[in-house]
């Protein structure tokens, strides 16, 4: 079983022994726990590049807006250790929110620009409690590398951005989207959908394959792209509203035009579920 801890102070002492006495080098997987396939793909490519792999499993309510699914967020705690222990974690971290945010608590990191357009305008404040929390986990493990999913992709430019700016000694490893044998990206938020849902969130998919198909055929314009992408998505009788479908550079600006690399990137509500995805255009 991997080690458990749930105290700041009994999680640093245990990894500076293994960072200064023992030379150890440290990976860290920041995570809201359920763990599923994209979970353990940053979990095994920590377990490769590093002597200790860190996986953290907190629910952070700051990221979450007022309306948002918080409370009925799933959790399973048992057996996320169980898929710890099967990939070979060394250790957990499950802090409370009085060990996260205790009383008086009052800083927060803005990270400006890229967190206000797409997610952030329709999560108002969300990168700004995610960029509080993955600071404070950094420097609670101060790990040599911290992996995050693409799947999350403005989140992976938010914290890219953040590392960069103050400088913190640790680099940030990208990994790609795991998705099931259909198309469906994996996400901890897939078990509120119902089997019709289901269906109707696979047109995010068929939405990037159609996309990609036409760009193969030589259709290069964003606008006669993203039309296609949301007739397919209409027709889909589950989506109850598209919050987004754009398609930008690797930094996150709108392009008119496509080329290599640049993502589509959507969010849209399947029911009463909220999902986003991205892709990564190839030419
Ligand atoms: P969570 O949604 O649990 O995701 C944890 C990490 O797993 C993130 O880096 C996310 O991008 C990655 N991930 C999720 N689904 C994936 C998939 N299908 N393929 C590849 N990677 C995937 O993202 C968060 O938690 C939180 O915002 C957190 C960073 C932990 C801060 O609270």
């Amino acid at each position: 079983m991997p080690l458990l801890f749930e105290r700041i102070k009994d999680i640093r002492n245990h990894l500076e022994r293994l960072r200064c006495d023992e030379g150890k080098s440290i990976g860290f997987v920041p995570t809201m726990g359920y763990l599923h396939e994209g979970h353990k793909a940053l979990i095994r490519e920590s377990k490769v590049q590093n002597d200790v792999t860190v996986v953290s499993i907190y629910v952070n309510p700051t990221q979450f807006g007022p309306s948002e699914d918080y409370e009925r967020y799933p959790r399973d705690l048992d057996r996320d250790m169980a898929i710890c222990e099967e990939l070979g974690v060394d250790v957990v971290f499950t802090p409370s929110d009085e060990e996260m945010y205790p009383e008086g608590f009052s800083t927060n990191v803005n990270v400006s620009c890229i967190t206000e357009i797409l997610e952030g305008e329709f999560r108002p404040g969300h990168f700004r409690g995610v960029a509080t929390v993955v600071l404070k986990l950094l420097n609670i493990v101060q790990p040599d590398r911290a992996y995050f999913g693409e799947k999350d992709y403005q989140q992976l430019k938010v914290v890219q951005k953040m590392v960069k700016d103050l400088n913190l000694p640790i680099q940030i490893i990208p990994v790609e989207t795991v998705r099931e044998k259909d198309g469906l990206a994996f996400s901890s938020r897939n078990v509120y959908l119902s089997e019709e849902e289901r269906d109707s969130a696979l047109s995010i998919y068929k939405a990037f394959q159609l996309a990609q198909k036409m760009i193969s055929e030589g259709k290069r314009q964003s606008e006669v792209l993203i039309n296609a992408m949301e007739d397919l998505i209409r027709s889909h009788p589950h989506v109850t509203k598209i919050d987004y479908i754009t398609i930008t550079d690797p930094e996150l600006s709108p392009v008119q035009e496509v080329r290599e690399g640049d993502r589509i990137l959507i969010a849209l509500w399947v029911g009463g579920t909220r999902l986003i995805d991205n892709w990564k255009i190839k030419l």
